[in-house]
């Protein structure tokens, strides 16, 4: 049948929508694109100054992942869809919020809406790796080395919990494309310029 593309294409739109411009935009502050990393996601934005636009744009970038993965997993049954196709709807939404059709292709790291995915997916499955970004972030004060880190954790945990199957694939795919995606920063941890949790922005580099 159709339903499992339907979903696929649906949760991809609802992952282009990228909350940081979006949000940025509705209260009136400059738009994440133009300073500090340049990336429109939470991290970013929070380089702003302002917190509350930072946690708005972490909740929906994470709501975008949880909700359609959550939408298959309750309702999808009846239509055919398990839970294979629910980690591929996840997936879809992932790739909206890395690649919008609503922003010229132009879009963030994934690291929001990828916790909101797993989290749907099993809430041990997202407790274990928000724990792990958790740490990271605490000790090395990086939000990037938390994120690359804990997506290449989350695959593992999968595996260990639920033994292999689909999902780790689809798992391990949105891991190691969310690394990707952090090519510029993985340069500046390693010649020591990338900038660390609460340091507000320069312009974009
Ligand atoms: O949210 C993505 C984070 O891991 C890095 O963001 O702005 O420092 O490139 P940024």
């Amino acid at each position: 049948t159709l339903f499992p593309l339907l979903a696929v294409v649906a949760g991809y739109l609802i992952g282009s929508l990228s909350f940081a411009v979006i949000i940025s935009r509705l209260m009136g502050l400059s738009d994440p694109r133009s300073y500090g990393s340049g990336n429109p996601g939470a991290t970013n934005v929070l380089r702003s100054g302002n917190k509350k636009a930072a946690i708005l744009t972490l909740l929906f970038d994470a709501l975008k992942g949880y909700l359609p993965v959550l939408a298959v997993l309750l309702w999808g049954g009846s239509l055919g869809l398990g839970e294979g196709t629910a980690a591929l709807v996840g997936l879809a939404a992932f790739l909206g919020h890395l690649w919008p059709v609503f922003f010229k292709f132009e879009g963030g790291k994934g690291v929001a809406t990828a916790a909101g995915v797993l989290l749907a997916i099993n809430p041990l499955l997202g407790g274990a790796t928000l724990l792990t970004w958790l740490i990271i972030a605490y000790f090395s004060r990086y939000s990037s080395l938390a994120a690359i880190v804990s997506a290449l954790f989350a695959p593992f945990y999968q595996m260990l919990i639920w033994g292999a199957g689909p999902v780790v694939l689809t798992v391990g795919v949105m891991g190691l494309l969310l690394v990707w995606r952090h090519e510029a920063n993985i340069k500046k941890l390693l010649n020591g310029t990338e900038s660390k949790l609460g340091q507000k922005a320069g312009a974009a580099v």
